[in-house]
């Protein structure tokens, strides 16, 4: 757990002024403060949580899928990442911040923001990596993070605000946004009768890139894995359908079908060159292939937009 991570990247959510970092709390210029909390992560929101964030019980189903049902997909983010060698990671709509922690397991040098609108979800990360600053903060408000504060940005199953994201990230930054296929735990959608999937999500997502962003590298990752009860249940209670209650599971299986994009930020000083400090391993021009992995019942739903360009809603 360390909010140091983030020393010289947070502003105020108030004024956007730079925030100095002390032990117990987050002040601006302007005389702004915001407390630590005991847990050690920053609640940015300047507001309550919105009802449907994800609460601390979504969170524990969460954190044993990850760690069990959903590794290869933890796997494939955190070597998507590693491969761009960045420094600094910020995880948009991070949950338990697992993602996050094998990024910087993988990166020994880099340090990570992780960014959630869920305190309770903010709670948890704080302690899941030294090397990790955990921040309560709304995607759709745009992240209360200094211009081209980092140089890669997850986003997994979560809110994209691409317009904020750009702002973000430095000349030649990465995005890596990680979606689910249509085959994506069909079998206990049909099953349960669980939330659809947004079918036009590829869509709105390329259509969001305009200008923005360019495609790098895509992995696509399909396996049909048995589960059981117990991690049925969980891959339904982490989910937006936990809000609609949580069905009695038996043993089945669980279709992984997700896929994981990079894209570089477009931008007057990023057209010419990649201009990330390369270490061990590269991007190279992956095209989709099929191998392993989980993920997730839904992605979050967007919600409303304060920052220039986003993506509208799914319609479901
Ligand atoms: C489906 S979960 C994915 C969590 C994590 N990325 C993972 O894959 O394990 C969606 C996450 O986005 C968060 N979220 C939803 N709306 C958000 C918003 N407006 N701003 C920031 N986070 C948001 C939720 O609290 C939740 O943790
Ligand atoms: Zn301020």
């Amino acid at each position: 757990m360390s909010l140091q991570a983030a020393a010289g990247l947070l502003t105020c959510p108030l004024c956007r002024g730079l925030l100095e970092l002390g032990p117990t709390t987050a002040r601006c210029p302007a005389g702004h403060s915001f407390d630590v909390a005991r847990q050690g992560y920053l609640n940015l929101l300047a507001g309550p949580q919105p009802r449907n964030a994800d609460s601390a019980t979504m969170l524990q189903a969460r954190s044993r899928v990850l760690g069990g049902l959903y590794v290869d997909v933890v796997a494939l983010v955190a070597r998507t990442v590693a491969a761009t060698g960045a420094r600094a990671v910020v995880d948009a709509g991070a949950g338990t911040g697992q993602y996050l922690a094998a990024v910087l397991d993988a990166l020994p040098d880099a340090v990570g923001i992780a960014s959630d609108v869920s305190v309770a979800a903010s709670r948890r990360a704080a302690a899941a990596h030294p090397r990790l600053a955990s921040i309560t903060a709304d995607t759709w408000r745009g992240l209360p993070l200094r211009d081209g504060a980092v140089d890669a940005l997850t986003c997994i199953f979560a809110p994209r605000n691409m317009s904020d994201f750009s702002r973000l990230l430095a000349p030649g930054g990465r995005l890596v946004v990680v979606t689910p296929e249509p085959g994506h735990l069909r079998t206990l959608r049909a099953s349960y009768g669980l939330l659809d999937l947004d079918r036009d999500k590829d869509l709105r997502l390329e259509q969001s890139l305009d200008g923005l962003f360019e495609p790098v590298t895509s992995e696509r990752l399909t396996r049909t894995v048995d589960a059981s009860a117990d991690q049925v249940a969980d891959v339904i209670a982490m989910g937006p359908n936990a809000f609609h209650g949580a069905p009695v599971t038996g043993a089945g299986r669980v279709e992984i079908d997700v896929t994981c994009r990079t894209y570089r930020r477009l931008g007057p000083d990023s057209e010419s060159a990649d201009d990330l400090p390369h270490r061990e391993g590269h991007e190279d021009e992956r095209g989709p292939s099929v191998d392993a992995v989980p993920p997730d019942l839904a992605e979050a739903s967007p919600g409303r937009g304060h920052h220039g360009r986003q993506e509208q809603p799914p319609g479901r």
